[in-house]
């Protein structure tokens, strides 16, 4: 669903038929919910959360120490394990429901899943309010981005990208031969739309946009991006990567899926099932393009898709839930982080998705190597800004030790 101006309206995808699974005391401590979980997943269960309980950053990663001091002042110990905040991954994992499918979906290892992969296309087709032959549905959203990678790179030519952002489609289409034409952001650390459409020449085949951008997390106005899609895709593909579309709660945003939805050509939306459902691992996304697009797309996907991927994806789908309870953390998470830099005074760009962009002034291979002394793994470098730092969210706790840590490297 979308969002109009200064109306703020959740960007969770309300299910057509929803299982409503509680989880109101999901955020209670860790302990209780691994617990929990075990018993609503069987024996089975038990066994394989036990193997990753000490998996760093899994979902079943033990909570944090905290300790009062002889003068009362209260601090986090040292983790016994790393705290993934590098990867923009969901830090509390799939949802009940998607756990429950991921258990029972073990039983039906032997079927294919060519059936499941149509349903699977309708159910995000109704929720989208689209036809299913608009949508595609591939191993991660990853393999969506390589097929317009792929698609850009047939005959050649050049695609035009931000920089920094995103590499998956770029790498993809230089591997297959295209010109990659990098356009710098702005001093404001934003998309500039106008340096790109000057970029932009007769052999380029597509351009694309990553909305919220990734390692910087801001977003282009709507209605700049609405007139910038329109004219640039008369003539060449625009190919907008909503990665982190669910985590916006910005006026100034919208997605461009109505655009799809009219039948405009050219353009081909990506979304994810690995960052706000916590599906990572198993691989699910999603294309949305012209009939005609989706055709050439689908024809071209390599990637098969599994039956333990899909069934969690259809639970989570069906799970507003458990989507509410990550952005609500995810929220709590930012806060303690950018309340603690505008505090101090530390230049980061407000984020619009589950990760934040921080001038620490140092270099970041530094940073990573101090941080990772103290069990927290940050965001790898993004030349050329080498002295900033990409950070996930992980849990609110786990964010308050990063703070810690922060300050008394750094503060
Ligand atoms: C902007 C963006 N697009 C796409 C992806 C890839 O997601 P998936 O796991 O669906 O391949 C990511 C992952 O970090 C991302 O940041």
């Amino acid at each position: 669903m979308g969002k109009q101006r200064g109306r703020r309206v959740s960007r969770i995808d309300q299910p057509k038929f929803a299982i409503v699974i509680d989880i109101s005391s999901e955020d209670q401590t860790l302990k209780s919910k691994i617990s929990r979980r075990n018993f609503l997943l069987g024996s089975s269960a038990v066994v394989a959360a036990g193997a990753i309980q000490g998996v760093p950053g899994s979902p079943f990663s033990p909570p944090l120490n905290f300790m009062k001091s002889a003068l009362g002042q209260s601090s986090i110990a040292k983790p016994d394990s790393v705290i993934r905040m590098s990867g923009n991954e969901n830090p509390w994992g799939p949802s009940r429901a998607a756990l429950r499918a991921i258990n029972g979906a073990i039983d039906e290892a032997n079927l294919y899943t060519f059936f499941l992969h149509d349903e699977m296309a309708e159910l995000i087709a109704s929720q989208q309010n689209i036809g299913p032959e608009h949508v595609s549905v591939g191993s991660g959203s990853g393999e969506i981005l390589k097929m317009g990678g792929m698609l850009a790179s047939m005959d050649q030519g050049s695609i035009v990208i931000p920089d920094p952002t995103f590499e998956d489609l770029p790498r993809y289409a230089a591997a297959n031969g295209s010109e990659v034409i990098r356009v710098p952001v702005n001093g404001n650390m934003e998309t500039d739309l106008e340096a790109m459409a000057s970029a932009i020449r007769p052999d380029t085949k597509l351009v694309y946009i990553c909305n919220p951008n990734n390692p910087i997390p801001n977003i282009i106005e709507r209605n700049a991006l609405r007139d910038f899609v329109l004219e640039i895709s008369r003539d060449r593909m625009v190919f907008i990567d909503e990665a982190y579309y669910e985590f916006v709660d910005n006026p100034d945003y919208s997605t461009m899926m109505d655009l799809v939805r009219d039948g405009h050509r050219n353009i081909i939306i990506a979304r994810t099932a690995s960052k706000i459902h916590g599906l990572a691992g198993l691989r699910i996304g999603f294309g949305f393009s012209h009939p005609d697009t989706a055709a050439e797309i689908n024809r071209r996907m390599t990637g098969t898709l599994n039956i333990v991927g899909l069934r969690a994806a259809f639970a989570s789908y069906r799970d507003v839930e458990h989507s509410n309870f990550v952005l609500r953390t995810n929220r709590e998470a930012l806060d303690i982080t950018q309340g603690y830099l505008r505090e101090a005074g530390i230049r980061h760009i407000d984020s619009n998705g589950n990760f934040t962009f921080i001038e620490t002034g140092h270099d970041i291979d530094e940073v990573q190597a101090r941080f990772l002394e103290h069990n927290i793994r940050v965001g790898r470098p993004f030349p050329p800004f080498r002295n900033w730092m990409r950070l996930s969210m992980a849990k609110p706790d786990e964010m308050r030790y990063f703070v810690q840590t922060y300050k008394k490297l750094y503060g």
